[in-house]
């Protein structure tokens, strides 16, 4: 490296030295270090410089309350599920994380046990059934557990436009931590890649789909929050996810059926599959 080249980043790391707060200071040493490497290692040029000005620019353009292009940089670059990584406690038998992904709204409607959180959502019916466990044993019973999907065209309510509120809703658990809800079947679908984020999608070659899941977000006290998803398996997305998001572990089949009787004992006419998931939640005192 030339002197030059270091009186610079020498200089730019003083600068913040004096930060008071110090994990700030820290997290703003070592990104100047690493971001000052970054464009070192790729001798990067001036009009590249520009290229990326303008990419966040428009980023920044395009996000608003119901886009959020930030997140799905994020995402794509595969940041989101690192940060899930690095936090991740270590527990034995807890469910693990994944995306939150930025279609999660607040204000979706409390739907009760057995209820329909569709609501309008095209799709193939699906029974969704679990129980939420605490990794030390018991149920985990009056436990929020917050619900969101695509329909099977795989968009999200907010995708439309309007106000409607549709394929989300939450409910808490029976005493014995029983959750029961009615759904759509998911289906794999896009990200928004309409915008930068899509164009640089299509010139590194990848393509912009999530298989079929859906996403949980369940609070408890004394319990770290879970925000995860499940996903179907024998999806064809599986071993591609745009925002690299799966685990095995989170992989359910769903059954398919004809008529008959539902699990919540309703008779049904025509298809509806079934899925069935147990949520195991990390007790606050083995985080670490
Ligand atoms: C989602 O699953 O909703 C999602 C996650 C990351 C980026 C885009 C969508
Ligand atoms: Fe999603």
């Amino acid at each position: 490296m030339s002197e030059r080249e270091q009186a610079v980043t020498d200089e730019v790391l003083a600068s913040f030295a004096g930060t008071a707060d110090p994990r700030l200071r820290e997290i703003m040493l070592a990104l100047v270090r690493h971001l000052h490497g970054f464009a070192r290692e790729v001798r990067l040029g001036q009009g590249e410089w520009e290229a990326a000005i303008d990419f966040l620019t428009r980023a920044g353009h395009i996000t608003d309350e119901r886009r959020q292009e930030f997140i799905l940089l994020s995402d794509v670059l595969g940041l989101s599920m690192l940060t899930v990584a690095v936090n991740e406690p270590d527990t034995p038998g807890a469910t693990e994380a994944t995306v939150f992904g930025p279609f999660f709204v607040d204000g979706a409607p409390e739907v009760p046990p057995g209820g329909d959180l569709a609501r309008g959502a095209v799709g193939t019916p699906c029974h969704v059934s679990g129980h939420v466990r605490s990794a030390d044993g018991g149920p985990l019973a009056g436990v929020r557990v917050d619900v969101w999907g695509a329909d099977e065209d795989g968009f999200y309510d907010v995708q439309y436009p309007g106000e409607r509120s549709a394929g989300r809703g939450w409910q808490r658990t029976d005493s014995g931590g029983g959750f029961r809800f009615w759904t759509v079947l998911p289906t794999p679908y896009p990200i928004p890649h309409d915008g930068p984020v899509g164009e640089l999608l299509a010139a590194a070659g990848r393509g912009p789909m999530r298989p079929a899941h859906l996403h949980f977000k369940v609070t408890a006290p004394g319990h770290r929050t879970l925000i995860t998803h499940i996903f179907v398996a024998g999806d064809p997305y599986l071993g591609s996810d745009a925002v690299f998001g799966v685990k095995d572990s989170l992989i359910v089949r769903a059954e398919h059926h004809r008529g008959g009787e539902a699990p919540d004992g309703s008779r049904r006419a025509g298809e509806w599959t079934s899925m069935a998931y147990d949520l195991v939640l990390v007790p606050e005192a083995d985080e670490d």
